[in-house]
C-alpha cells in the first residue's frame, strides 16, 4: 500500500451525515499525489471492464488495454479460457501485442522475439543458448485476474475475489431484461479535460439535467428521478415518459448504474450501454462507451441512439471541463450537497472517503 500519501488527515475523511456534509476538498480532484493514490489504491484493486465477451470468442483472440497506467492484455486460451497478463516481456520489457485486438496462435514480443504459449509460459527464445542458469520456466509472462459477467470481460490487478460480490442484485433488480443477450455493436471514446471524479461526480446526479440536458430531461419522467445506494454501487432509476420517443419505446424503466469506482452501466429496454472512466493525468480522463444492443434492433434505432447519446456527452463534457477549471480555482475549495438530489455523490464521495481512510490507517501502523 502507498506509503507516500499525498496531504490526507482524519479530519478531512469523516464522514458526516449527507445533510451536514461537505463535498471533498478540491485538492483531491486536481493534485498529482492524488491521481497516483487513486491509480494504486482504487484502479488497481477492482474489476475493470476491458469489453465485449464476444470480440474474445475464437482460440487466439486478443484485447490489449490500459488499466491503472499498466499495459495489460486478454487472451482466450486452446482450453477456451480467458487469460491476462501485464504486456510486458520477461526479458526487457517489450510489448507483446502493440495492436488493441486481434487473433495470434502465440504471442510474440515485438522487441526481439521471445513468443509465449496461449497459457503464458516461455517457449521460444532466440540465441540464448550461451546464457548460464536460465531457465525458461521462470519467464512466463505475469498474470492478472480475469472473469466474465454478462458477456462482459473485467480484469483486476490486485487480489482479485468474485465480481458477483460486486454486483450482487442488479441482474435480479432489471429483470426480465437480460444483459447477457445483448449483442455488442462499437464502441465510442471521448478524451475529456477534467481529473476521473469529475466526471464521475457528474454523472451521479440529476440535479444538473433541466440546466444541462433539457432534451435528455424531457425525455425522462423527472419527477420520478429515484437514487437507490448499496455497499459497492448506487441505482439511478427513471420511468421513461409515455410516448414516443428516440427509444421507440411507450414505456419502460431506465437504470443508471455506478459500480464503485469507475463503470456506469446505462440500461434501457432493448439497450446497454458500458462506460469505464479511465483516469489519464490528474486533469484528464478517457470515457469508454460500448453500445450492446437486443438481437433485431432497429438500425435506424441504433443510430439515433448513438447521436442522441453523443449529444448528451458533449454537453456533459463541456461541464466537466469548466468545472475543473472551477476545482482548480483559488476560489474554491468544499461545497454542500442538496440532500435531495445529490445521494449518489455523496455515497460515491464516502466510498472515496472510506478507501482513503484504509490507505491512511495501514500507512499509520507502518509507521508505528
Ligand atoms: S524485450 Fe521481449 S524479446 Fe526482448
Ligand atoms: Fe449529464
Amino acid at each position: 500500500m502507498p506509503t507516500n500519501l499525498p496531504d490526507l488527515s482524519f479530519e478531512t475523511l469523516k464522514i458526516l451525515p449527507l445533510a451536514r456534509a461537505e463535498t471533498i476538498p478540491s485538492s483531491w480532484y486536481v493534485d498529482e499525489g492524488f491521481h497516483r493514490l487513486d491509480r494504486r489504491l482504487l484502479f488497481s484493486d477492482s474489476w475493470q471492464y476491458v469489453g465485449p465477451a464476444s470480440d474474445l470468442a475464437e482460440e487466439g483472440a486478443y484485447r490489449a488495454d490500459t488499466v491503472a497506467g499498466e499495459p495489460i492484455v486478454v487472451v482466450r486460451d486452446k482450453e477456451n479460457r480467458l487469460r491476462a497478463w501485464y504486456n510486458v516481456c520477461r526479458h526487457r520489457g517489450g510489448p507483446l501485442v502493440t495492436d488493441t485486438c486481434g487473433t495470434a496462435r502465440m504471442l510474440q514480443c515485438k522487441y526481439h522475439g521471445w513468443t509465449y504459449k496461449l497459457d503464458g509460459s516461455l517457449r521460444g527464445v532466440p540465441r540464448f543458448d550461451r546464457t548460464d542458469l536460465f531457465d525458461k520456466r521462470d519467464f512466463g509472462l505475469t498474470p492478472l485476474q480475469v472473469t466474465e459477467w454478462q458477456g462482459m470481460v473485467f480484469v483486476n490487478l490486485g487480489r482479485g475475489g468474485s465480481i458477483e460480490e460486486t454486483v450482487r442484485g442488479i441482474t435480479d433488480r432489471i429483470a426480465p431484461l437480460d444483459l447477457s443477450q445483448m449483442r455488442f455493436e462499437r464502441r465510442d471514446l471521448y478524451d475529456v479535460a477534467c481529473n476521473w471524479k469529475v466526471y464521475v461526480d457528474n454523472y451521479l446526479e440529476g440535479y444538473h439535467l433541466p440546466i444541462v440536458h433539457p432534451e435528455l430531461c424531457d425525455l425522462l419522467d423527472y419527477r420520478n428521478y429515484v437514487t437507490e445506494t448499496y455497499p459497492t454501487y448506487s441505482l439511478q432509476y427513471s420511468p421513461l415518459q409515455e410516448g414516443d420517443n428516440i427509444y421507440g419505446t411507450p414505456s419502460g424503466d431506465a437504470f443508471y448504474y455506478f459500480v464503485f469506482p469507475n463503470l456506469m452501466l446505462n440500461i434501457l429496454p432493448h439497450r446497454l450501454q458500458v462506460n469505464r472512466i479511465v483516469p489519464v493525468t490528474r486533469d484528464r480522463c478517457r470515457v469508454i462507451f460500448d453500445y450492446y444492443y437486443v438481437r433485431g434492433t432497429d438500425a435506424s434505432m441504433i443510430k439515433d441512439d448513438a447521436e442522441f447519446s453523443d449529444r448528451v456527452q458533449m454537453e456533459d463534457v463541456e461541464i466537466c471541463e469548466h468545472v475543473q477549471r472551477g476545482l482548480e480555482s483559488r476560489a474554491y475549495d468544499q461545497g454542500r450537497f442538496s440532500a435531495d438530489a445529490e445521494p449518489g455523490v455523496y455515497h460515491f464521495q464516502c466510498m472515496l472517503k472510506a478507501a482513503y481512510r484504509t490507505a491512511l490507517e495501514e500507512t499509520t501502523v507502518d509507521r508505528a
